[in-house]
């Protein structure tokens, strides 16, 4: 019997190169990478995956050159705005990543506004949980589950530390997709991914596709 993953997460890599081998600005990689993943996500709420999480930016992608960082801002804002679509397709979005209260937040207000927009606007959805890891660090969010659990002065456990992770409803990542040829984590769900198979592929996101998402979805029966 073939069985499907509940959790599939992506570290969505390669929009630079991709564009570079056209001869194209960063920028332009980006862009094609955020078009990539409306087709990624759709596909994934066809195939009644219940969760899809995306590494959109981490917290080491703030040192990138300002313009760049500005567009790719830019394009979360859009990918947020996608609402008529996403309910269109009974998604319900979600946002993981540093508090924006928190000491060391930079994420301006304008796409803290687009996030807490499109959850709001999609929270009656019943379908997909689309969860944009944006502002995202493995180590910043387990720095202050651990911070906070001692705080709370429960005793120090696997269980009750994965009461403070930023989304306790969150299943575990079953199927982990990391394009572009890098065999790396890059600070991605550490604790999440514990017992997760993991998909390589050379393509850069901009060229990953339904086919290949089928590729990785399989991995769950092997
Ligand atoms: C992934 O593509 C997008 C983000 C990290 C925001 P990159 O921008 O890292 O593309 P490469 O790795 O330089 O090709
Ligand atoms: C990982 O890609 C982060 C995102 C996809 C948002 P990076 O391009 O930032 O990762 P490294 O630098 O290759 O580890
Ligand atoms: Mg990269």
């Amino acid at each position: 019997m073939t069985s499907k993953p509940v959790h599939v997460a992506c570290i969505m890599d390669g929009n630079g190169r991709w564009a570079r081998k056209r001869g194209l600005p960063r920028t332009a990689g980006h862009t094609a990478g955020e078009e990539t993943l409306s087709d990624v996500v759709r596909a994934a709420s066809k195939r009644e995956i219940d969760y899809l999480t995306v590494f959109g930016f981490s917290t080491e992608n703030w040192v990138r050159p300002r313009a760049e960082v500005k567009h790719i801002l830019g394009l979360h804002k859009k990918l947020f705005g996608r609402i008529s679509e996403l309910n269109e397709n009974n998604i319900r979005v979600n946002w993981i990543g540093r508090p924006f209260d928190e000491v060391g937040s930079q994420t301006p207000v304008y796409v803290q506004r687009a996030i807490r927009k499109a959850i709001q606007d999609t929270a009656d959805n019943t379908g997909m949980v689309l969860t944009v890891a944006f502002d995202y660090g493995s180590r910043a969010e387990l720095t202050r589950a651990a911070q906070n659990l001692v705080k709370s002065g429960q005793s120090l456990n696997a269980e009750n530390l994965s009461k403070y992770l930023y989304d306790t409803s969150l299943p575990p990542v079953d199927v982990l997709v990391r394009t572009s040829g890098e065999s790396r984590i890059s600070n991605f769900l550490l604790w999440q991914i514990s017992n997760a198979k993991i998909y390589f592929t050379d393509r850069p996101w901009p060229d990953f596709d339904a086919v290949e998402l089928d590729a990785a979805l399989a991995l769950i029966n092997n």
